[in-house]
C-alpha cells in the first residue's frame, strides 16, 4: 500500500477551493493508501499571523479536514510543529537545495511580490520545508491542487540530489496527484487569480463555514459574462469566470465539465448561478456543521491532534535519524 502524506496551511478559513482542488481527494484516496494530513503551522509561520489566531486557526482547519471526510482513527491528523523531524530534516534540505532552484519558484515570486528583500527567510526556504513533511514519510504520492506542482518537482529534485551526493537509494520518487476537474479553482471576482484563503476580498472566494446566505450573495455577485453558456467545453476558452463557475458545478456533482455543459448549453447565467449556489449548500452545509461540532470539543480535538502527531512521529523519526547518519552528524 502505497503512503500518501498531504498539508494545507492554516492561514484562513478552508476555501472551495482547497476542498475540491485537495481535501475532497484526500478523503478518496483513504480507501486504497495509508494516509498522513497535515496542517502544516510552520509554512503558515512564513507571512505574519497574530499568534492566538494562528493556534485557533490550527485548530479549526484539523476540523474542518476530519467533517470532510478523513478518518483520524485509521489515517492521521496531526500538525507540523508538533512532530520536530519536519525541521530537523528542512535543516538538511536547505543545504542540499540550490539557490538557484528556489530562485525559479513562482510562488515565491507571487507572495513575496514587489518587495522582495522584506519577505521573510522562511518564505524563500518553504519549499524546502514542504519537501522534508513528504519525505520525511517516505509518501510516495502527494495529492494537490494545480498551484503546488512546481514545489512536488522540487522535493524531486532535492531528493535526487541527496541520494546522488551521498550514493544513497534513499528518498523515493514522489507521484503528485492532481486530479479532477477543479484542480484550479479561481476567485470570484478575477478569473485570472486563484482563489485563495489569504485573499483579501471575502467576495473572492466561498469559505467552507460560510452560511446559505452568504454562499447565494457571493455566487450571484461572482463575476460572469453577459453570454449564455455554450454547448461545449471548447466554448469556454477566453471566458475563465464561466470555464471556473462550470468547473465548480462538475466538481461538486461529481461529473465532468462537458455534463455540466450539456444541461445547461444556452442558458444564461440568471438560471445556472442558482442552480450552482443550491448544489453549493448542498455540499457544503453538512461540513459546515461537523466542523462547528468538533470545535465544540476543543479537548477532544486536540486529543486526535496528540494521537496523530504520536503516530507521525513513530514513522518519521527513524527515517529522518537515518537521514542525518548518512550526512554525517554524530550520534552519541
Ligand atoms: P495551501 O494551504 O495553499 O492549500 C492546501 C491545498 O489546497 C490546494 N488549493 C487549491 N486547489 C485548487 N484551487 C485552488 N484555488 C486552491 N487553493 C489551494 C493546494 O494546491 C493544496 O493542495 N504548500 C502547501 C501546503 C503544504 C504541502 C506540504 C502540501 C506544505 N507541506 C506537503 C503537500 C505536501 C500549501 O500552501 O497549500
Amino acid at each position: 500500500m502505497q503512503r500518501i502524506f498531504s498539508g494545507i496551511q492554516p492561514s484562513g478559513i478552508p476555501t472551495l477551493g482547497n476542498y475540491l482542488g485537495a481535501i475532497r481527494n484526500w478523503v478518496a484516496l483513504q480507501g486504497q493508501h495509508e494516509c498522513i494530513y497535515c496542517v502544516v503551522d510552520l509554512h503558515a509561520l512564513t507571512a505574519w499571523q497574530e499568534p492566538g489566531v494562528l493556534r485557533a486557526r490550527t485548530r479549526e482547519m484539523a476540523a474542518s479536514i476530519i467533517a470532510c471526510g478523513v478518518d483520524p482513527q485509521k489515517h492521521i491528523v496531526f500538525h507540523q510543529s508538533a512532530v520536530p523531524a519536519h525541521v530537523r530534516l528542512a535543516w538538511i534540505f536547505n543545504c542540499v537545495a540550490r539557490l538557484g532552484w528556489l530562485n525559479r519558484m513562482t510562488q515565491f515570486k507571487d507572495k513575496a511580490g514587489s518587495d522582495r528583500e522584506a519577505a521573510s527567510a522562511g518564505l524563500y526556504v518553504y519549499p524546502n520545508l514542504m519537501a522534508a513533511d513528504i519525505h520525511a514519510y517516505h509518501a510516495t504520492r502527494v495529492p494537490v491542487g494545480d498551484d503546488q506542482r512546481q514545489h512536488l518537482e522540487l522535493a524531486n529534485d532535492i531528493a535526487q540530489k541527496f541520494n546522488h551526493d551521498y550514493e544513497v537509494d534513499f528518498f523515493p520518487n514522489i507521484e503528485p496527484l492532481i486530479l479532477g476537474p477543479a484542480a484550479r479553482v479561481m476567485s470570484l471576482r478575477d478569473g485570472s487569480k486563484k482563489m485563495s484563503k489569504s485573499d483579501p476580498s471575502d467576495q473572492s472566494r466561498i469559505n467552507l463555514t460560510d452560511s446559505a446566505d452568504e454562499i447565494s450573495n457571493k455566487i450571484k455577485r461572482a463575476k460572469t459574462d453577459p453570454e449564455p453558456l455554450p454547448e461545449s467545453v471548447a466554448g469556454l476558452e477566453n471566458r475563465p469566470e464561466a470555464r471556473n463557475l462550470v468547473g465548480i458545478y462538475a466538481a461538486l456533482s461529481d461529473g465532468s465539465s462537458a455534463d455540466v455543459l450539456a444541461q445547461f448549453a444556452g442558458q444564461g447565467f440568471g438560471k445556472f448561478k442558482p442552480a450552482l449556489a443550491e448544489l453549493l449548500v448542498e455540499k457544503l452545509r453538512p461540513i459546515a456543521d461537523e466542523t462547528t461540532r468538533l470545535l465544540g470539543d476543543p479537548g477532544a480535538l486536540d486529543a486526535i491532534l496528540r494521537d496523530g502527531a504520536r503516530r507521525a512521529a513513530a514513522i518519521a523519526d527513524p527515517i529522518v535519524a537515518e537521514a542525518e547518519r548518512i550526512v554525517g552528524l554524530l550520534k552519541v
